[in-house]
């Protein structure tokens, strides 16, 4: 087993901790070792190449795999089948004393010696390796811990693995889990970093490692070999490809599908707002009090979707880019305008509080507001609700469907070129949100109409302030790797 054995990239700690733990088993040191860490990281990759290294050194190697919805024991009634042992699982807890009645703890602990005792049995080295036991049913788990016991002083090693983010603190693998970490050694498995994703990569696409693609994968899959094995795969069938492979999506959907729903809908909402996601504009977005708030992100926090703040007042950022790219991308386009609708009406008012909001993130969310309001082929309105589109917040008041256009015969404020009129609010392709902006700033062109807003539009009552202008190009900064392309809005009439 070394880092230049084939596929397997990096990892050179753990493995050198595998062969110490291969190297004291055969010593007669036996022992334990769980291998955690999310879906895809790993840990079979690391357990079957500590398995492959016993077997060189003489060692027999039995696997025990769980499976959702497997029968009790599952993972042990394999390893005693690959070891041709036969052991009575219908004790009853009668065998010992028969004085006493029999009890159900009496009957685990009487087929627990059993199994146990078959494996101590076996001779010659023995390195039992129990994959996925996440997916194992406790009892398993609990059997493990005991058989981890009472290895000390044989020739075997028990190879634990187990995705130790999918174990919440309530499931009833909690216990039986830390219980077994306890017994061993524990290698918890981070990401690959930048150098090591580009020689994946190049293991895939072929040629020579590329340092900064290798980093841009790095930061879209926070260095999970599975998901750079995806994004490998996808790039070279596809070299200009943008989207998040499916088998990455699957993979990431099983993450989220762990949460609640109140917090998967705080993070649809964050995933319209970049890699930075500050909690007083979600608080804002969602109507939701600053605790709440906090609460869901801590949840998505202890979950490994999202990483809390390096300081106190730090932004929140997702653990991986992929987490938000398959956030947004679950959203549909009238949805998608409603977020970035929030984002920029929770973003202006942070402005009239005095914070310090970036005008090219505003920009952004409202460009791309437009954008998906036009996929939707409906103006994105934040009321009435329909039940299906109901948010988990309070709906803000409906806006007026008539509006009379204050930008008409305005010169656009949008960089469009010299000229550049803004077509009428209300007429074939313009868009209210983007007719209140350009009437805040638009210069007039003669004859001009009566400026300002109709009374009847929301936020009216708000005192004018002149629209600080979009950014250069009008492209949102700050988003290294737009969703979504952004669009010039319609009212703008770009010629
Ligand atoms: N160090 C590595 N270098 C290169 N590729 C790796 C490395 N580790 C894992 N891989 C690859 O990543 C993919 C996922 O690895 P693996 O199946 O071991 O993950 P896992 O942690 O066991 O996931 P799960 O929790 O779903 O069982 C595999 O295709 C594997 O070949
Ligand atoms: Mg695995």
């Amino acid at each position: 087993m070394t880092a230049t054995q084939p596929g397997l990239v990096g990892r050179d700690q753990p493995i050198a901790e595998l062969q110490a733990l291969v190297a004291a088993a055969l010593a007669s040191r036996g022992g334990l070792v769980t291998l955690t860490g999310e879906a895809g990281i790993g840990k079979t990759t690391l357990a079957a190449a500590a398995a492959d290294h016993a077997e060189a050194l003489g060692a027999t190697v039995v696997w025990g795999a769980c499976w959702e919805g497997a029968p009790p024991f599952w993972p042990w009634l394999e390893v005693l089948a690959a070891l041709g042992a036969e052991v009575d699982l219908q004790a009853d807890g009668q065998g010992g004393d028969r004085l006493r009645p029999p009890s159900a703890a009496a009957a685990r602990f009487e087929r627990f010696a059993a199994i146990s005792g078959a494996l101590l049995a076996a001779t010659g080295a023995l390195v039992v390796v129990l994959d996925d036991l996440h997916w194992a049913d406790p009892a398993s788990v609990e059997l493990a811990a005991f058989h981890a016991r009472r290895v000390r002083r044989s020739r075997q090693l028990l190879v634990a693995t187990y995705r130790d983010v999918e174990v919440a603190p309530g499931d009833p693998l909690a216990g039986p889990l830390s219980r077994l970490a306890a017994e061993g050694a524990t290698l918890p498995l981070g990401g690959l970093d930048a150098g090591q994703v580009a020689v994946v990569l190049a293991g895939i696409t072929g040629g020579d490692p590329d340092p900064e693609l290798g980093a841009g994968v790095r930061r879209r899959t926070g260095g999970n070999p599975f998901l750079v094995h995806q994004v490998a795969r996808l790039l070279a069938a596809h070299p200009d490809a943008a989207t998040v492979p499916g088998g990455a999506r699957e993979a990431i959907r099983r993450r989220l599908a762990a949460l609640g729903d109140p917090c998967v809908r705080l993070l649809e909402a964050a995933s319209v707002l970049g890699p930075d996601l500050r909690p007083a504009v979600l608080a804002r977005m969602t109507g939701q009090p600053a605790g709440a708030t906090l609460a869901l992100l801590g949840e998505a926090a202890a979950a490994r979707v999202l990483v809390g703040p390096a300081g106190e007042l730090g932004p929140w950022r997702f653990a991986h880019d992929l987490f938000r790219e398959v956030l947004y991308g679950q959203l549909d386009p009238a949805g998608r305008a409603r977020l970035h609708l929030a984002a920029a009406e929770a973003l202006e008012g942070l402005r009239d509080g005095g914070a310090d909001v970036r005008p090219a993130e505003l920009a952004g969310h409202y460009l791309r507001a437009a954008d998906q309001a036009g996929s939707s082929r409906r103006r994105p309105r934040p009321g009435p609700w329909t039940a299906a589109s109901r948010p988990p917040w309070p709906p803000r008041p409906s806006w007026p469907t008539r509006t009379r256009p204050a930008t008409t015969g305005r010169r656009c404020p949008w960089p469009s070129g010299p000229g550049s009129r803004c077509r009428p609010s209300g007429g074939p392709g313009c868009w209210p949100g983007w007719a209140r902006r350009c009437a805040a700033r638009a210069t007039p062109l003669a004859p001009a109409r009566p400026s300002g807003r109709p009374s009847t539009w929301p936020g009216a009552t708000r005192p004018a302030r002149p629209w600080p202008g979009p950014p250069s190009a009008c492209t949102p900064s700050g988003w290294s790797r737009a969703p979504t392309p952004p669009t010039w809005p319609a009212c703008c009439g770009r010629r």
